[in-house]
């Protein structure tokens, strides 16, 4: 009904404009007086965490974007190596694993069926399991080492909006606390970004407050042949995730890159007019990074792309090569997915009820798929 709706025509609507308050609650309470981050049910020592070498981070759908943010994220702060892989595709080949391999498992329901036989793999193999989920006493989180809950709240819509912002919250608390459990060597790093994180839902407030232009865009996308979705370090999750989102919602075709990848094949689907949405990392983080991507825009562009680019409130030097500009305020590059991701979200949203598609209940689609 539009009372559970809270006056949104879809629960999807209502639940990207909860966002600020998921993040907010998925952080609070945290950190200890003694400013230590904790977990919330924990069967593991510190030691078994000090032991550990290796880490897989596994997941299925968008669960599986957040996974991909998380190595990034774990190996800048902790430098243990981080391989991240779809769950249905993790048991079937011959993953090495021991007891001080760490498998941290992502799930929105806790219920995915192919995510839990890689819990249950991992288990066989006698690593540690580390589960993010949003579902309190699921069966994925019942059965791993140590939880960490998100608190996104229900989430009603199939394609997971608020859920996913929290589990990148939460990937960037594991990486945080691991860091801090051996051997606090980036003690200030980890204290900054907790202070950077608490900042988080205010910026991702000032986003949603600046989305009508982004639903006029959609109305004009609507007939779009299909949507390219280009990034690079966090940046590339987050285009496989705004792809994801369209395919999910408005049925039509998209793809996200790592932009680099272009040269290598991509490039030869632009057409004049395709739309290609670019996020730009931070030009005040490694100006490589900035100016590679810079040079992406401009490459599309010269080939006839129509290009829609996200970049940081000030960012000048991407001005001249953007059809359409999607402002975000600034934000340390680690962190941008939290705010890039969602105009990709409020666009999939809109383009899908343009083409007049229910955006709750897509076609073919589960909210949790509990068959392998
Ligand atoms: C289904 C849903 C997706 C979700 C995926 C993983 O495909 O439609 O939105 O990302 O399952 O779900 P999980 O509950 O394990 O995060």
């Amino acid at each position: 009904s539009a009372a559970e709706k809270g006056g949104y025509d879809y629960f999807m609507l209502k639940e990207i404009a909860e966002q600020p308050q998921a993040v907010a609650d998925t952080l609070r309470g945290r950190l200890t007086d003694s400013g230590d981050l904790t977990l919330d049910e924990v069967r593991l020592t510190d030691q078994d965490l000090r032991d550990i070498d290796k880490i897989f981070v596994i997941a299925c759908g968008t669960s599986y974007h957040a996974a991909l943010v998380a190595k990034y994220a774990i190996e800048h702060w902790t430098r243990i190596s981080v391989e991240v892989e779809l769950a249905s595709e993790f048991r079937y080949r011959d993953p090495v694993l021991d007891r001080s391999t760490l498998v941290i498992v992502i799930s929105q329901s806790g219920e995915t069926m192919d995510t839990l036989m890689a819990l249950r793999h991992a288990k066989e193999q006698k690593a540690r399991v580390l589960a993010i989920s949003n579902t309190n006493g699921s069966t994925i989180p019942r059965e791993s080492d140590a939880v960490l809950y998100t608190h996104a709240g229900p989430e009603v819509a199939v394609a997971s909006t608020k859920a996913f912002l929290t589990q990148v919250v939460a990937v960037y608390l594991v990486g945080l606390l691991l860091a801090q459990v051996r051997g606090i060597k980036y003690a200030d790093e980890v204290a900054a970004v907790v202070q950077q994180l608490q900042k988080m839902p205010e910026k991702i407030s000032a986003v949603l407050a600046t989305m009508e232009p982004v639903r006029e865009l959609a109305r004009d996308l609507a007939s779009a042949q299909q949507v390219l979705f280009l990034g690079r370090h966090v940046g590339y999750p987050v285009a496989l995730e705004g792809a994801l989102k369209l395919k999910e919602l408005a049925y039509m075709h998209a793809e996200g890159f790592a932009a680099g990848e272009l040269k290598h094949g991509p490039i030869s689907l632009i057409e004049a007019g395709t739309p290609v949405v670019i996020t730009v990392p931070s030009p005040r983080g490694r100006a490589i990074l900035h100016d590679k991507i810079v040079s992406n825009i401009q490459e599309v562009r010269a080939r006839g792309a129509r290009t829609i680019v996200i970049a940081e409130e000030g960012d000048e030097a991407v001005a001249p090569y953007a059809d359409h500009m999607i402002r975000v305020p600034h934000t340390p590059t680690l962190l941008a997915p939290l705010v890039t991701t969602v105009p990709l979200q409020v666009l999939a949203c809109e383009i899908a009820a343009a083409r007049g598609h229910d955006v709750d209940q897509p076609r073919n689609l589960a909210k949790s798929v509990t068959v392998e």
